[in-house]
Order: structure tokens, then sequence, then C-alpha cells
């Protein structure tokens, strides 16, 4: 299959998804794993969640969020991606509760209120707005009334204010989708999407932060 999206990087193929969170790693000077780990915990997941994560990617992410739950839990990811598709199942064939699907996030979905928790890490930020409305939108189809949206990705900042040491790589990495998310009220866009904020939670020098949200309608 070729790339969905001409001019962006959030499509991940080759040594960059089998390598990934080694990249992640140097890109955050080593704090992978803690940052990841800490956004798991924020995320109060329940032994018998269900939980769809949109993009799901390499499988690291779920590799935290299985801690928390009994066998009668269980993670459901999709991606498009081959490689990490691939890398995902490597990761995660000890874990009979934890599947992969490949599937495209961004076109209408049928999962109705299924589920207790969705998660979109790191996948929004990489997409066209049309696009990104549209995961919004299944995350929402998939969800159970009053059940939570978490979405972890990069907060509002001034890039020009950061340290050299992430405004180098966030401008050699990123994609113009990037630039113009971080620029933008998600608050008030997800609010729009048919969620209620409940709240937002920083991270790694307040770049990285994951807003909260309640299914209402
Ligand atoms: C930057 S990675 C993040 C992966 C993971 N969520 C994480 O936090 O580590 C973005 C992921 O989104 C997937 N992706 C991008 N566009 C997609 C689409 N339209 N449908 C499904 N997956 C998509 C990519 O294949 C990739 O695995």
């Amino acid at each position: 299959m070729g790339k969905l999206y001409e001019d962006s990087h959030i499509e991940i193929n080759g040594l960059v998804a089998k390598h990934y969170s080694r990249i992640l790693n140097l890109i955050t000077l080593g704090r992978y794993k803690r940052i990841i780990k800490r956004f798991v915990d924020d995320m109060n997941i329940v032994p018998e969640d269900r939980i769809i994560d949109f993009g799901a990617g390499s499988g690291y992410n779920e590799c935290f969020m299985i801690k928390y739950l009994s066998l009668k839990g269980r993670i459901v990811g999709l991606d498009i991606g081959e490689d990490m598709i691939k890398k995902f199942k490597k990761v995660c064939k000890k874990y009979p509760n934890v599947k992969i699907y490949k599937k495209r996030i961004d076109i209408p979905l049928n999962f109705e209120n299924k589920y207790d928790k969705a998660l979109i890490s790191f996948v929004l930020h990489g997409l066209p707005h049309k696009n990104r409305i549209q995961v919004l939108k299944n995350a929402n189809r998939a969800l159970k009334k009053n059940k939570r949206l978490y979405i972890f990705d990069y907060a509002k900042f001034n890039l020009e204010k950061l340290p050299f040491y992430i405004k180098i790589p966030f401008k050699m990495i990123e994609c113009k989708y990037a630039f113009e998310y971080i620029e933008k009220d998600w608050k008030k866009i997800i609010k729009d999407t048919g969620f209620k904020f409940v709240r937002k939670k920083y991270y790694y020098k307040n770049i990285v932060s994951m807003m909260i949200f309640e299914k209402y309608s």
C-alpha cells in the first residue's frame, strides 16, 4: 500500500518502526520509559477495562497498560502501518487479551459503545485536520456513555522558546501538520465532537500533555 498522506510523517515503517521506542528514548534523552509509565498511571486503568488504542503503533504503550488489567480486561489496537503491526505483534504476543487489527482510523468505523477507554497517542498531530476530526468521532462511537478518551500528544507551546535539543529534533522530524497542531484550541475542538473536558496533565517539560475527556452523547 502507498502512503495515505504524502505530506505527513505519521506513517512509520522500516527501521524506524523496528526501533521506534529506542529512537524516542534518544530524542527524550533517556526519559521515554518514565514518560510513558507516568501517562499510563494517570489513565487510572481498572482490571476489567476494555481499551481501544487508535494508531497503536509498536505496542510499547500496551506493555504498560496491560499491567493494570486482569484477563477479563482487553486492549484492541488499530493501525495501518505493516511494520508497526509486526512490531506490535512481536512485543505483545505474550498477552492473550491484547490484539491489533489492520484498520484505518480516519474513516467512519462501526465500534458502537463497546469500550471503557479510548487512547489516541501521538497520532492526531500528524494528520490533516479533517482526518483528525474523523478519528475523534470514531473514538466517540467506540466508547460507552460517560467513559473516557485520553489524548496523549504535543501540548500547546512556542517552538522558538524551547531548548535547542528539543527544537532541533522537532523541526527535523515533524511535518507541517504538527506545526499547526500545536497552535490549535484542542479543548474546544474535542468538546465539539461530543465530549466533556475532564482534565489535562503535562509531561516532559510541558511539551507533551494528556487531555482527558468524557463522552456525554
Ligand atoms: C507516531 S506513531 C504513534 C504510535 C503509538 N500510538 C505511540 O504512542 O507510540 C503513529 C501511528 O499511527 C499510525 N497511523 C497513522 N495514520 C493512521 C491511520 N489513518 N489509520 C491507522 N493508523 C494510522 C501509524 O502507522 C503509526 O503506527
